[in-house]
């Protein structure tokens, strides 16, 4: 359901046309089946003209967030590491006792659902048949189609054999053979927009230091969670860390400026073979999950700076949806150093990652939750496809990504 305004809302109300199936909002529809708000009926919505349309929200840019995060020295960071590896480790044992849903009186730690819920689809991505549009024909309804290609470069990404490719292309370079651009990073974004749930990849990350493969949630504010792998953080590092990072209304720090990073060992080549990551994002705490490891706890309550919480989705200030994308981009350009960069591009006509599937499951209490796409067919996809003559490309996303300009998960970090 998207709201047209207020007046059909109240009026829908008053007329009172509803007799079975009635509802005010999505949440009180079953399924697939959304409110509409002129009739106040749950009604199925093949087309997603009612249901599954992200709201068209034209915030502010991302240029905030692209000058606050410049990259701290390795040795620094070392430091801020260790500390964080005890923290965390208390941390873990204090995570038992966290109610996993929180029940009880909403509240700062227990925020209530957004009305109306984002619709989200709990399913798993396996890239056999999926269903994938070309942003400059974007009218995403996630009943229909399953993500939307926002990429900055042609041959962005390829399916085969079960197996989501994306290929980050070459930068430009001066007349001296100079990098002069980012190398062009592929982006998906699924098409449905999620609160809290979880989200998890199988993928193969790319060797090349300085690129970095990315599963993220990502905000209109700047609410955003990271799964970021490099073969290689701040140049020392072997290819066995990854980093989990989040960002609250762009902020990569929280109280006492303590870096939001932090980058566990797992123990294995991360570019070697495919691994299982894995978010799990609550109201009241976040984790993350390597094959089936807790290898990072948060807890909101953690994050109080005194007047709010820097947590991704503080409530008093701003309740948003989160958009899911995954990519490959270059980070060594102008984080000269962080993630193994820079690339010496000469090298290379593509640099890729593989992704084996995508599992989303949204929660329940806080999304309008619908099931896996019921057709199968392409031709139901080209009806999701854009109405109006407008394209997308040059349309500024509620992520503040230009599509098919620059599209980066993780843009923040530039
Ligand atoms: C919603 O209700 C209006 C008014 O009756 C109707 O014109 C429209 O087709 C309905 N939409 C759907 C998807 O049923
Ligand atoms: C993905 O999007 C980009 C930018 O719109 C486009 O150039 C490219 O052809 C698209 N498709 C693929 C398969 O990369
Ligand atoms: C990690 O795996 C990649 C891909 O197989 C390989 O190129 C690289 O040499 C490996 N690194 C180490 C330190 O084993």
């Amino acid at each position: 359901m998207r709201l047209t305004s207020v007046v059909t809302f109240a009026l829908a109300t008053l007329v009172g046309v509803s007799t079975a199936a009635s509802c005010k909002t999505d949440n009180d529809c079953a399924g697939i089946t959304c409110c509409n708000l002129s009739t106040s009926q749950c009604v199925n919505d093949p087309k997603g003209t009612i249901c599954d349309i992200p709201p068209k929200t034209t915030k502010k840019s991302t240029t905030t967030k692209k000058t606050t995060t410049t990259k701290k020295a390795t040795t620094t960071k070392k430091t801020t590491t260790t500390t964080k590896k005890t923290t965390t480790t208390t941390k873990k044992t204090t995570t038992t006792t966290t109610t996993a849903t929180p029940t009880g009186t909403y509240g700062p730690l227990h925020p209530s659902p957004m009305n109306p819920k984002p619709t989200c689809r709990s399913y798993t991505e396996n890239f056999i048949n999926p269903v994938i549009i070309e942003a400059d024909n974007w009218k995403p309804t996630s009943t229909s189609v399953d993500m939307v290609n926002i990429s900055g470069s042609k041959s962005a990404y390829k399916v085969s054999d079960g197996i989501l490719t994306l290929r980050m292309l070459p930068p430009t370079f001066n007349s001296a053979g100079k990098q002069t651009s980012e190398g062009v990073a592929a982006t998906i974004d699924m098409a449905f927009e999620m609160q809290y749930g979880n989200i998890e990849i199988r993928v193969k990350a790319n060797p090349v230091g300085g690129a970095v493969s990315t599963f993220n949630t990502m905000s209109a504010s700047g609410d955003e969670i990271d799964i970021e792998i490099s073969p290689q953080f701040f140049q020392s590092y072997p290819p066995t860390y990854f980093e989990s990072n989040y960002f609250s209304k762009g902020r990569m720090y929280g109280p006492n400026n303590k870096d939001h990073e932090y980058y566990p060992n797992l123990g294995f080549n991360t570019s070697a073979d495919f691994h299982v990551y894995r978010v799990e994002w609550y109201p009241d705490h976040l984790t993350w999950i390597v094959d089936g490891k807790t290898v990072r706890t948060l807890n909101k309550a953690d994050t109080y700076s005194g007047t709010e919480y820097l947590y991704p989705m503080e409530v008093s200030i701003c309740i948003e949806v989160s958009r899911l994308e995954i990519g490959i981009w270059d980070a060594g350009y102008q984080n000269y150093g962080w993630g193994g960069g820079p690339i010496n591009w000469h090298n290379y006509k593509e640099l890729d990652a593989q992704f084996d599937y995508i599992k989303v499951e949204c929660n329940p209490e806080y999304n309008h939750v619908i099931g896996p796409r019921t057709s199968t067919s392409k031709a139901v996809a080209a009806a999701a496809k854009n109405t109006d003559d407008e394209p997308n490309v040059g349309e500024k996303l509620p992520n503040g990504v230009v599509i098919g300009h620059h599209a980066s998960p993780g843009s923040a970090k530039h």
